[in-house]
């Protein structure tokens, strides 16, 4: 018998904490009793643990290079850029200043705005596509510069999505209450690997990072759902084939610019549009929600038109939009976490609206992921 009162006392229990933690957001922000969206993570959330994040930061290096500029080195024209792309100038690092030191600013900036000292830090994700080496990896690299010792860290490689990646991670360690603060940093320095002959890639490119402090925060839904994809059957749309296991560092290997990234724009571009429609699609289902309760859509920063184009599919108007890519160009896993960290800084986002982060890259991946701010 006692048994028995103790099983229903835990089913009653777990079943409060599904039933009570969605209309707790509602009642806060709403007077009604109608719940704003729904948390698909209360399912797996027994005990109202959700994922928050609490601080961001960016950084980029101080050089600019002007679409002027980069006429001067290749066949191409601001106009053409301009047009084509949206970009008008991206940042170049400095010849001694790596990944590790631009998500380590981006990072110190992040834990600032949280409050949360860097000995608080308990596991570090770098998402890089490049990394200061191939190992050890740049999140080690990055726990020495800013003085996290007590974290953990490693690296993940899902191209222009690894900040999304990055989030669902962080948050699947939250949520378990393996950790309580993760730090998720997107860095890139792109200019390493970028072809400075071929128009088709250098004008796209640019370097920087940001990063975002995740934790519990008590009254918030945070990171509501992630999505993430892959297709590795067009791998080849979008690679650099040199420097790995299949085609070590040779004379032949340099000197045939397989050290380079490569790119089949026009694929790639009808998949960014289709992929990036379709993650931002579930994320907004799996929270029942309308693309007009989302206040900013913060999407990946490839181009202009990619952008247009899947607003336009999602129904979403001009201004919910969050772009910042004139400045930066396209800085791989970095964008969307610069573009947060901007959207954060420049007021347009609030704390309780809905953001809409939507991600596509080489892989090929993509993700999406809906937060309460
Ligand atoms: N300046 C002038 N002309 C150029 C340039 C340039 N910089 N680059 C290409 N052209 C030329 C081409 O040679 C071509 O000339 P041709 O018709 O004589 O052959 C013409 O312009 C049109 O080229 P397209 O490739 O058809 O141009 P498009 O309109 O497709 O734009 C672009 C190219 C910007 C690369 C676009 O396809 C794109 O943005 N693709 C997606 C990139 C992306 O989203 N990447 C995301 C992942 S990044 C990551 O994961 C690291």
């Amino acid at each position: 018998m006692a048994h028995a009162v103790f099983s229903i006392g835990r089913c009653s229990s777990r079943l409060a904490a599904l039933e009570v933690q969605p209309n707790d957001a509602s009642a806060r922000m709403s007077p009604s009793s109608t719940p704003r969206f729904k948390n698909p993570r209360a399912k797996y959330n027994f005990q109202g643990r959700t994922c928050s994040i609490s601080g961001v930061g960016s950084y980029v290096p101080a050089k600019v290079l002007t679409n002027a500029e980069l006429a001067k080195m290749v066949d191409t024209s601001d106009e053409w850029i301009t047009t084509r792309t949206g970009i008008r100038e991206r940042r170049i690092a400095a010849r001694n200043e790596f990944t590790s030191d631009l998500g380590a600013e981006a990072a110190v900036r992040a834990l600032r705005q949280a409050g949360v000292s860097p000995e608080q830090v308990e596991l570090i994700i770098v998402a890089t596509i490049t990394p200061d080496m191939p190992f050890p990896s740049t999140a080690c690299l990055v726990q020495k510069k800013i003085g996290a010792h007590r974290a953990a860290g490693f690296d993940l490689e899902a191209a222009c999505s690894g900040f999304i990646y990055g989030l669902e991670i962080a948050q699947q360690f939250i949520m378990s209450r393996t950790y309580d603060t993760v730090l998720v940093i997107g860095a890139e320095k792109l200019s390493a690997i970028v072809d400075w002959k071929d128009r088709n890639t250098c004008v796209l490119f640019g370097d920087g990072a940001g990063a975002a402090v995740l934790q519990n925060r008590p009254n918030s839904h945070g990171l509501l759902t992630a999505v993430m994809g892959a297709d590795g059957r067009k791998a080849d749309l979008l690679f650099m084939a040199g420097g790995g296991s299949r085609c070590p560092a040779t004379m032949e290997s340099v000197a045939s610019g397989m050290h380079y990234l490569r790119m089949e724009g026009k694929e790639t571009f009808k998949n960014a549009v289709q992929a990036m429609q379709t993650a931002a699609e579930e994320a907004l289902r799996r929270c029942e929600l309308d693309i007009t309760r989302i206040k900013c859509i913060i999407p990946h920063q490839a181009n202009r038109r990619i952008i247009d184009a899947v607003a336009e599919r999602l129904g979403a108007k001009p201004e919910q939009l969050f772009v910042n890519l004139h400045k930066y160009g396209n800085t791989s896993a970095a964008s969307v976490a610069i573009a947060l960290d901007e959207a954060v800084a420049s007021g347009h986002v609030q704390r309780g609206d809905l953001i809409l982060m939507v991600v596509f890259g080489a892989g090929l991946t993509w993700g999406a992921a809906v937060i309460e701010w």
